[in-house]
Protein backbone atom coordinates (compact mmCIF):
# COMPACT_ATOMS: atom_id res chain seq x y z
CA UNK A 1 0.00 0.00 0.00
CA UNK A 2 2.53 2.62 1.37
CA UNK A 3 4.82 1.63 -1.84
CA UNK A 4 1.45 2.23 -4.29
CA UNK A 5 1.40 5.82 -2.99
CA UNK A 6 4.91 5.90 -3.30
CA UNK A 7 4.70 5.34 -6.54
CA UNK A 8 1.59 7.57 -6.98
CA UNK A 9 3.48 10.11 -5.85
CA UNK A 10 6.40 10.00 -8.12
CA UNK A 11 4.77 9.21 -11.10
CA UNK A 12 2.68 12.23 -10.57
CA UNK A 13 5.47 14.31 -10.33
CA UNK A 14 6.99 13.19 -13.48
CA UNK A 15 3.80 14.11 -15.15
CA UNK A 16 3.00 17.90 -14.15
CA UNK A 17 7.23 18.79 -13.89
CA UNK A 18 9.01 16.91 -16.40
CA UNK A 19 9.22 17.61 -19.77
CA UNK A 20 10.94 16.46 -23.28
CA UNK A 21 14.71 18.49 -23.31
CA UNK A 22 15.16 18.56 -19.29
CA UNK A 23 18.06 17.94 -17.34
CA UNK A 24 16.68 16.20 -14.52
CA UNK A 25 17.87 15.54 -11.14
CA UNK A 26 17.72 12.18 -9.83
CA UNK A 27 17.21 12.00 -6.09
CA UNK A 28 17.99 8.31 -3.89
CA UNK A 29 15.39 6.22 -2.14
CA UNK A 30 12.77 3.79 -2.70
CA UNK A 31 9.74 6.86 -3.74
CA UNK A 32 12.74 8.77 -6.24
CA UNK A 33 13.26 5.38 -7.32
CA UNK A 34 9.81 5.41 -8.87
CA UNK A 35 10.34 8.90 -10.59
CA UNK A 36 13.55 6.96 -12.45
CA UNK A 37 11.59 4.17 -13.23
CA UNK A 38 8.78 6.06 -14.29
CA UNK A 39 11.02 8.63 -16.68
CA UNK A 40 12.89 5.61 -18.56
CA UNK A 41 9.41 4.62 -19.32
CA UNK A 42 8.22 7.47 -20.86
CA UNK A 43 11.80 7.77 -22.84
CA UNK A 44 10.81 3.85 -24.24
CA UNK A 45 7.55 4.98 -24.90
CA UNK A 46 8.49 8.28 -27.01
CA UNK A 47 6.52 9.81 -24.80
CA UNK A 48 9.81 11.90 -23.16
CA UNK A 49 12.33 12.85 -25.77
CA UNK A 50 16.06 14.53 -25.05
CA UNK A 51 16.08 14.26 -21.28
CA UNK A 52 19.10 13.98 -19.55
CA UNK A 53 19.70 12.91 -15.99
CA UNK A 54 22.20 14.02 -13.38
CA UNK A 55 21.96 11.26 -10.05
CA UNK A 56 22.20 12.01 -6.57
CA UNK A 57 24.09 8.86 -5.61
CA UNK A 58 25.87 5.33 -7.17
CA UNK A 59 22.99 3.76 -6.50
CA UNK A 60 20.90 6.06 -8.63
CA UNK A 61 23.16 6.04 -10.99
CA UNK A 62 23.19 2.64 -11.64
CA UNK A 63 18.97 2.37 -11.55
CA UNK A 64 18.77 5.09 -14.19
CA UNK A 65 21.32 3.05 -16.35
CA UNK A 66 19.26 0.35 -15.93
CA UNK A 67 15.91 2.74 -17.11
CA UNK A 68 17.56 3.49 -20.09
CA UNK A 69 18.31 7.44 -18.63
CA UNK A 70 21.32 8.90 -20.27
CA UNK A 71 23.45 10.52 -17.66
CA UNK A 72 25.31 13.73 -17.74
CA UNK A 73 27.18 15.54 -14.30
CA UNK A 74 27.17 18.68 -13.29
CA UNK A 75 29.95 19.78 -14.78
CA UNK A 76 27.92 19.64 -18.26
CA UNK A 77 24.65 21.19 -17.58
CA UNK A 78 22.35 22.25 -14.80
CA UNK A 79 18.99 20.33 -13.62
CA UNK A 80 15.57 22.07 -14.84
CA UNK A 81 14.49 20.50 -12.09
CA UNK A 82 15.12 17.60 -9.29
CA UNK A 83 12.75 14.85 -8.46
CA UNK A 84 13.78 13.47 -5.14
CA UNK A 85 12.10 12.27 -1.85
CA UNK A 86 12.15 12.95 1.96
CA UNK A 87 12.09 11.59 5.49
CA UNK A 88 9.61 14.26 6.89
CA UNK A 89 8.28 17.52 4.42
CA UNK A 90 6.20 20.86 6.91
CA UNK A 91 3.95 22.96 5.61
CA UNK A 92 5.85 25.65 4.18
CA UNK A 93 7.82 23.24 2.22
CA UNK A 94 11.03 22.76 4.25
CA UNK A 95 11.82 19.15 4.57
CA UNK A 96 14.31 16.60 6.66
CA UNK A 97 16.47 14.27 4.09
CA UNK A 98 19.16 12.08 4.52
CA UNK A 99 17.75 8.52 5.88
CA UNK A 100 18.63 6.89 2.80
CA UNK A 101 22.21 8.19 3.70
CA UNK A 102 22.67 10.39 -0.24
CA UNK A 103 22.31 13.88 1.67
CA UNK A 104 24.74 16.02 0.37
CA UNK A 105 25.04 14.98 -3.20
CA UNK A 106 21.14 15.24 -3.45
CA UNK A 107 21.39 19.09 -1.78
CA UNK A 108 24.08 20.13 -4.07
CA UNK A 109 22.12 18.57 -7.38
CA UNK A 110 18.76 20.18 -5.80
CA UNK A 111 20.39 23.39 -5.21
CA UNK A 112 21.95 23.52 -9.06
CA UNK A 113 18.49 23.23 -10.16
CA UNK A 114 16.85 25.83 -12.17
CA UNK A 115 13.38 25.31 -10.89
CA UNK A 116 14.51 23.61 -7.57
CA UNK A 117 13.61 20.30 -5.95
CA UNK A 118 10.11 18.75 -6.26
CA UNK A 119 9.90 16.41 -2.97
CA UNK A 120 7.70 13.22 -3.88
CA UNK A 121 6.25 11.08 -0.36
CA UNK A 122 3.56 9.43 0.47
CA UNK A 123 1.36 10.74 3.16
CA UNK A 124 3.34 9.45 6.27
CA UNK A 125 5.76 12.06 5.63
CA UNK A 126 3.86 15.05 5.76
CA UNK A 127 4.00 16.54 9.45
CA UNK A 128 3.23 19.74 10.78
CA UNK A 129 6.83 20.86 12.04
CA UNK A 130 10.08 19.08 11.78
CA UNK A 131 12.07 17.14 13.77
CA UNK A 132 10.14 13.85 14.64
CA UNK A 133 12.82 11.83 13.08
CA UNK A 134 16.15 12.22 13.53
CA UNK A 135 18.18 14.80 11.28
CA UNK A 136 21.14 13.25 9.67
CA UNK A 137 24.53 15.22 9.13
CA UNK A 138 26.78 14.10 6.92
CA UNK A 139 30.07 14.60 8.59
CA UNK A 140 33.96 14.48 8.03
CA UNK A 141 35.55 10.79 9.53
CA UNK A 142 38.36 12.74 10.94
CA UNK A 143 38.00 14.43 14.66
CA UNK A 144 34.23 12.88 13.95
CA UNK A 145 33.88 12.28 17.79
CA UNK A 146 34.64 16.01 18.11
CA UNK A 147 31.88 16.65 15.67
CA UNK A 148 29.02 14.49 17.15
CA UNK A 149 30.08 16.44 20.60
CA UNK A 150 29.69 19.98 19.00
CA UNK A 151 26.42 18.74 17.84
CA UNK A 152 25.05 17.39 20.81
CA UNK A 153 26.11 21.09 22.21
CA UNK A 154 23.44 22.27 20.04
CA UNK A 155 20.81 20.13 22.12
CA UNK A 156 20.48 16.89 20.16
CA UNK A 157 21.45 13.22 21.05
CA UNK A 158 23.64 12.35 17.76
CA UNK A 159 24.35 8.98 16.82
CA UNK A 160 27.18 7.85 14.47
CA UNK A 161 25.19 5.86 11.57
CA UNK A 162 26.47 1.89 11.36
CA UNK A 163 26.09 -0.21 8.29
CA UNK A 164 23.45 -2.54 8.72
CA UNK A 165 21.04 0.20 10.41
CA UNK A 166 17.46 1.51 8.37
CA UNK A 167 18.22 1.40 4.80
CA UNK A 168 22.29 0.71 5.08
CA UNK A 169 23.33 -2.37 4.45
CA UNK A 170 27.57 -3.63 4.42
CA UNK A 171 29.31 -4.74 7.08
CA UNK A 172 27.23 -4.25 10.23
CA UNK A 173 28.75 -2.68 13.05
CA UNK A 174 31.12 -0.22 10.67
CA UNK A 175 30.44 3.63 10.18
CA UNK A 176 28.01 3.92 7.51
CA UNK A 177 29.99 5.48 4.38
CA UNK A 178 28.74 8.13 1.86
CA UNK A 179 29.21 8.18 -1.95
CA UNK A 180 32.05 10.72 -0.82
CA UNK A 181 33.66 8.77 1.60
CA UNK A 182 31.65 10.91 5.00
CA UNK A 183 30.30 9.23 8.17
CA UNK A 184 26.64 10.38 9.40
CA UNK A 185 25.21 11.71 12.32
CA UNK A 186 21.75 11.15 13.07
CA UNK A 187 20.74 13.69 15.69
CA UNK A 188 17.44 13.55 17.22
CA UNK A 189 16.45 16.89 18.46
CA UNK A 190 13.89 15.61 21.61
CA UNK A 191 11.69 18.84 21.54
CA UNK A 192 11.49 18.43 17.80
CA UNK A 193 12.87 21.31 15.36
CA UNK A 194 11.20 25.00 15.37
CA UNK A 195 13.68 27.14 13.55
CA UNK A 196 15.01 24.89 10.50
CA UNK A 197 16.82 27.72 8.77
CA UNK A 198 18.39 29.13 12.13
CA UNK A 199 19.34 25.19 13.76
CA UNK A 200 21.02 24.83 9.91
CA UNK A 201 22.89 28.10 10.15
CA UNK A 202 23.85 26.81 13.84
CA UNK A 203 24.85 23.34 12.53
CA UNK A 204 26.92 24.73 9.49
CA UNK A 205 29.35 26.74 11.84
CA UNK A 206 31.07 23.22 13.14
CA UNK A 207 34.14 22.60 10.72
CA UNK A 208 33.59 18.67 10.81
CA UNK A 209 30.03 18.94 9.82
CA UNK A 210 29.56 19.24 6.04
CA UNK A 211 25.99 19.34 5.42
CA UNK A 212 23.01 18.61 7.13
CA UNK A 213 19.68 16.75 5.85
CA UNK A 214 17.93 20.26 6.36
CA UNK A 215 16.77 21.62 3.23
CA UNK A 216 15.02 24.67 3.80
CA UNK A 217 14.15 27.25 0.88
CA UNK A 218 15.00 24.25 -1.84
CA UNK A 219 11.62 22.59 -2.46
CA UNK A 220 9.36 24.58 -4.83
CA UNK A 221 6.87 21.51 -4.73
CA UNK A 222 5.74 19.00 -2.65
CA UNK A 223 3.59 15.69 -4.45
CA UNK A 224 2.06 13.85 -1.72
CA UNK A 225 0.13 10.59 -2.34
CA UNK A 226 -2.75 9.70 0.71
CA UNK A 227 -5.21 6.62 -0.33
CA UNK A 228 -7.60 9.53 -0.93
CA UNK A 229 -5.57 11.24 -3.40
CA UNK A 230 -2.52 12.81 -4.44
CA UNK A 231 -2.11 16.81 -2.94
CA UNK A 232 0.23 18.93 -4.90
CA UNK A 233 1.88 21.76 -2.27
CA UNK A 234 3.39 24.37 -4.17
CA UNK A 235 5.78 27.00 -2.87
C1 LIG B 1 18.21 9.70 0.72
O1 LIG B 1 19.40 10.23 1.25
C2 LIG B 1 17.05 10.38 1.35
O2 LIG B 1 17.09 11.76 1.40
C3 LIG B 1 15.72 9.88 0.80
O3 LIG B 1 15.28 10.63 -0.28
C4 LIG B 1 14.74 9.93 1.89
O4 LIG B 1 15.33 9.24 2.98
C5 LIG B 1 13.41 9.30 1.53
O5 LIG B 1 13.58 7.95 1.23
P1 LIG B 1 12.35 7.01 0.92
O6 LIG B 1 11.69 7.51 -0.30
O7 LIG B 1 12.99 5.65 0.69
O8 LIG B 1 11.48 7.01 2.11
Amino acid sequence: MTEDLKRAAAEKAVEEYVESGDVVGLGTGSTASHAVRRIGQLIAAGELHGIRGVPTSARTAALAREAGIPLVDLADSRPAVTIDGADEIAPDLSVVKGLGGALLREKIVAHASLRGLVVVADGSKSVGSLGGVPLPVEVEPFGYEATLAALASLGCEPTLRLEGQGSQTGDPGRPYVTDGGHYTADCLFPDGIAEPGALETEIKRIPGALETGLFVGLAHAAVVARADGIEIMEG
